[in-house]
């Protein structure tokens, strides 16, 4: 929320690896923002299969949830379609108080686009593939992203299952940037079945509603926190198995993020 007034939050959901929830992940949050939190809410789909934006106009109305499908943008992968792109995500902004883009990450999206989001959500499985994607994606982008107007960026481990208690994987060491570790969004049967249909936070079954809440309010948070904070702050790992310890007082600036990791902590619930 870089403007002043009224906050807007820009978030880009996004990921070079196809199939990682970019689209279920980007309706749901939009869903969450427009509804339990009655903000205005544009999602901008960037993507040319229009995924997310057929979910908001095939699901129930809401008054505070509007799509855009605007892949047109950047179709011709050029800087005039970038810097159209940022116009419009820009103008979207000075409309709406939340705008979610949901767009498949290529070098042709630009660094050029980066620096306008708020927030990058980059969700990812934990399978070794995807996480080499993730971690070579982000060396690529370094430079952008330590950039002072970066955005502040979220990994989100999705498609979990409650076995998956060890994410070690995900050790701050092996990523070239730092990052935050959201709460993880379990992989569900109601995802899939609601899939371009409706939303979890509407007709997600109890438990999954919860703990993708958790989720969403994380999200939340991590807006919330400072700029200052967010560029002082660094990832931690162990969120596992509710093992979150303290931060080593060396490192007072980390004490945010196992707070909001730990709440996300699966447990042995079959889903
Ligand atoms: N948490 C989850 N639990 C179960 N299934 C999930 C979850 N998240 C996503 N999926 C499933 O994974 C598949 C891909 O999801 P989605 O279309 O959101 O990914 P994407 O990254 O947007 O894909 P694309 O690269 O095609 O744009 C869908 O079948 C969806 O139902
Ligand atoms: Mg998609």
């Amino acid at each position: 929320m870089k403007t002043g007034g009224t906050p807007r939050l820009k978030i880009l959901v996004s990921n070079q690896k196809g199939g990682v929830g970019k689209s279920s992940l980007s309706a749901n949050l939009a869903a969450y923002f427009a509804i339990e939190r009655q903000m205005n809410t544009l999602l901008i789909d960037l993507d040319r299969q229009g995924t997310s934006s057929l979910w908001i106009r095939n699901a129930a109305p809401y008054e505070r949830l509007k799509f855009d499908h605007a892949s047109h943008l950047i179709q011709g992968a050029n800087r005039l379609g970038i810097f159209n792109a940022r116009c419009h995500i820009r103008d979207a902004a000075n409309l709406h108080e939340v705008v979610i883009t949901d767009v498949t990450w290529s070098p042709a999206v630009g660094y050029e686009l980066l620096e306008i989001f708020d927030l990058w959500i980059i969700p990812t499985s934990l399978s070794e593939l995807e996480l080499l994607s993730t971690i070579a994606l982000l060396g690529d982008l370094k430079p952008a992203l330590e950039r002072p107007r970066s955005p502040r960026l979220l990994i989100t481990p999705n498609k979990i299952h409650p076995f998956q208690r060890k994410f070690d994987s995900m050790a701050a060491q092996r990523f070239p940037v730092p990052f935050l570790l959201t709460p993880p969004v379990l992989a569900s049967k109601d995802f899939e079945s609601l899939y371009q249909r409706d939303y979890i936070v509407s007709a997600g079954k109890d438990d999954v509603k919860q703990r993708f809440l958790t989720f969403c309010e994380a999200v939340w948070k991590a807006s919330q926190i400072s700029v200052f904070e967010a560029h002082t702050m660094r990832a931690r790992s162990d969120w596992n198995a509710g093992a979150a310890s303290a931060p080593p007082s060396a490192l007072p600036e980390i004490s945010r993020v196992p707070e909001m990791i730990k709440a996300g902590t699966p447990d042995e619930t079959p889903l």
